[in-house]
């Protein structure tokens, strides 16, 4: 089913059954994620193949089949059915990228509860918001990361149960409980039947304002994740496939999880930290074909070189995509140069679940550009004052889709107020809860772009004040927050500031409390303040001291002011920001 044909052709035939045919699911077959990447595959006679290949700290590598994913993760469903866990009930894995994520993941699907990943460098308060917002019942995690859950566990009345999947068991504490996935094979183990719609995975993504917010994924999700990985990524039966993200972030699950496996396909994980050389020593010695990564990774190893790419064999690759921040042209270009392959963008977000603007093997490229809409998905832009679709190529607005691709979140845990402001053009009681192709609605994504006459989707900004950095969406309020609970500070604001590799780093203005004078010691204590209590991304790289920070007339300090000054941007009419 891969490789038919145009952009034009597959556009005009497009049907999301076509999903089906591509994973060769029939009509009757359970609809369960954690099954469909394990138990099927088997089925389909594969259980010998490799699945997945890990590599750790020091070179230590393991490798697992289809079957043992699926013994294994058979083994944590009846885990969990054993401590009482219930379908629908939130279990969050909280590790770094070892084998019990990724397997952990498909067992707690299998049995109908709802997978929590969040990423394992997030500081006690980063996670502490996310699993009281859930109200989490079971967290896994190991031996290094417990300790931060131990911080917080009095303050969350919902969690039960502390599983710890790795390190010493005779250091746990009598509550916490200690489960060795690969003591704990379970050959025959009942799926829960879920549907489409039943609660799958859940990513937390922050806005501008408030905590983070959990995007709620169902299980039908696997169509549009299938599907894309299929046609964007090209993967292939034989391919061996590398997705660099965690998925503590939407795209270590979508497509560092469910896209290869649901599809049979062969995936690779390195779990250790980045360096150019690292990475190229892991293609090489993996034989990697298709890789998926991110425009810092990418401007990092433009940094580091070419002739450092010279030193390795990276022959086996045959296709690169990248997602999560503009991917600039210059990048585009140097990988064609030095691999021999352009790096093709991708955009999605955490709540549309998979990709919705893309570039693909078959597709012209421009460099510089998204790409054009998937099949399937229609997409406009809309006017910034009167959410009107444009129909001026140039026109910058707000990127917006129709709602009803299968991967559409579904809600924002406990704030559906927030969910139906993310849809323009509808009545109230006509929010999207069904997922269906409405003609009258737009979800609307909070990045501004243009198309030019050739339908290509070019990148201009967010439309809100959430800095990524590295690829990674970091609040603004999340890190005002933090840094008011600090005893120096008075108050704050924290902006992105422009950074060549990061595309944006934190940089936060504060006024300090009587008694307390800028100094270096006092910098470093800020930094490592925010770095442990919320995560490394959010840490700032610069700290502005000011006796007073600009406000509207209501008290609402002026983030956007601070930002448009940083960036040598028009200021404007300060009295329109004071509206704000
Ligand atoms: C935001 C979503 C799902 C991808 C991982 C991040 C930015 C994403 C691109 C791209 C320019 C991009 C947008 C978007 N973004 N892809 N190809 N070009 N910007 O998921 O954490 O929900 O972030 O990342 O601002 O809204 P996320």
């Amino acid at each position: 089913m891969s490789n038919i044909g145009s952009y034009e052709k597959r556009r005009e035939n497009f049907n999301w059954d076509i999903a089906k045919e591509v994973l060769g699911w029939k009509e009757g077959e359970i609809l369960n994620i954690g099954a469909m990447c394990s138990d099927r595959i088997c089925a389909q006679g594969k259980g010998d193949k490799k699945a997945l290949i890990w590599q750790g700290f020091g070179g230590k590598q393991k490798t697992y089949t289809f079957n043992d994913l699926r013994v294994l993760s058979n083994g944590f469903a009846k885990f969990l059915q054993d401590l009482g866990v219930e379908p629908g009930e939130k279990v969050c894995l909280f590790m770094d990228k070892i084998p019990e994520l990724y397997v952990s993941f498909l067992g707690v699907l299998k049995m109908g509860a709802v997978a929590q990943p969040l990423f394992s460098a997030f500081g006690d308060e980063s996670l502490e918001v996310r699993l009281l917002s859930a109200d989490t019942k079971v967290i896994f995690t190991t031996r290094k990361h417990v300790k931060k859950v131990r911080k917080i566990q009095d303050r969350l009345p919902a969690l039960e149960k502390i599983v710890v999947v790795e390190g010493n068991p005779a250091k746990l504490r009598d509550e916490e409980i200690y489960f060795s996935m690969e003591d704990f094979r379970v050959e025959d183990f009942t799926t829960f039947e879920s549907d489409a719609g039943t609660p799958s995975v859940l990513h937390y993504t922050s806005g501008t304002t408030g905590q983070p917010k959990g995007a709620q994924h169902g299980h039908g999700s696997v169509w549009g994740q299938a599907l894309t990985t299929s046609w964007v990524l090209d993967l292939k039966e034989d391919d061996i496939y590398w997705c660099t993200a965690d998925p503590g972030w939407v795209t270590g699950t979508s497509y560092g999880i469910i896209g290869p496996w649901s599809l049979g396909v062969t995936q690779c994980v390195l779990d250790s930290g980045f360096t150019s050389a690292a990475w190229y020593q892991f293609i090489q010695d993996n034989r990697v074909t298709v890789w998926y990564s991110a425009p810092t990774a990418i401007r990092s190893l433009m940094r580091d070189g070419e002739a450092l790419v010279r030193q390795y064999d990276l022959s086996s690759l045959r296709h690169l995509a990248s997602v999560g921040e503009p991917l600039n042209a210059e990048a585009v270009i140097w990988s064609e140069k030095v691999y021999g392959l352009a790096f093709l963008d991708t955009f999605w977000q955490t709540e549309t679940g998979s990709m919705m603007i893309t570039n693909f093997p078959g597709m012209k490229i421009k460099p510089g550009s998204m790409g054009k809409p998937f099949p399937g998905i229609v997409a406009g832009i809309l006017d910034l004052k009167t959410n009107e679709p444009v129909t001026e190529p140039g026109t910058v607005g707000l990127i917006a889709f129709r709602p009803g691709w299968p991967s559409m979140f579904r809600e924002y845990v406990k704030q559906p107020d927030i969910y139906r402001s993310k849809f323009v053009g509808a009545a109230d009681d006509a929010m999207p809860a069904e997922l269906r192709l409405d003609e009258s609605l737009w979800y609307v994504s909070g990045d501004r772009a243009s198309f030019d006459k050739d339908g290509y989707y070019w990148f201009v900004g967010r439309d809100d004040d959430v800095i990524n950095t590295g690829g990674h969406l970091v609040g603004p309020f999340e890190i005002e927050s933090a840094l008011v609970e600090h005893e120096a500070i008075a108050e704050a604001a924290a902006i992105g500031k422009p950074d060549e590799v990061n595309m944006e780093v934190v940089k936060v203005f504060v006024t300090l409390n009587p008694g307390f004078e800028p100094s270096d010691d006092l910098e470093l204590n800020i930094m490592n303040f925010i770095r442990k209590r919320l995560s490394p991304l959010a840490m700032p790289q610069e700290i502005e001291y000011s006796e007073k920070l600009p406000k509207t007339r209501s008290g609402k300090i002026l983030r956007r002011y601070l930002k448009a000054l940083e960036w040598g941007e028009e200021v404007g009419d300060l009295s329109t920001l004071e509206d704000d």
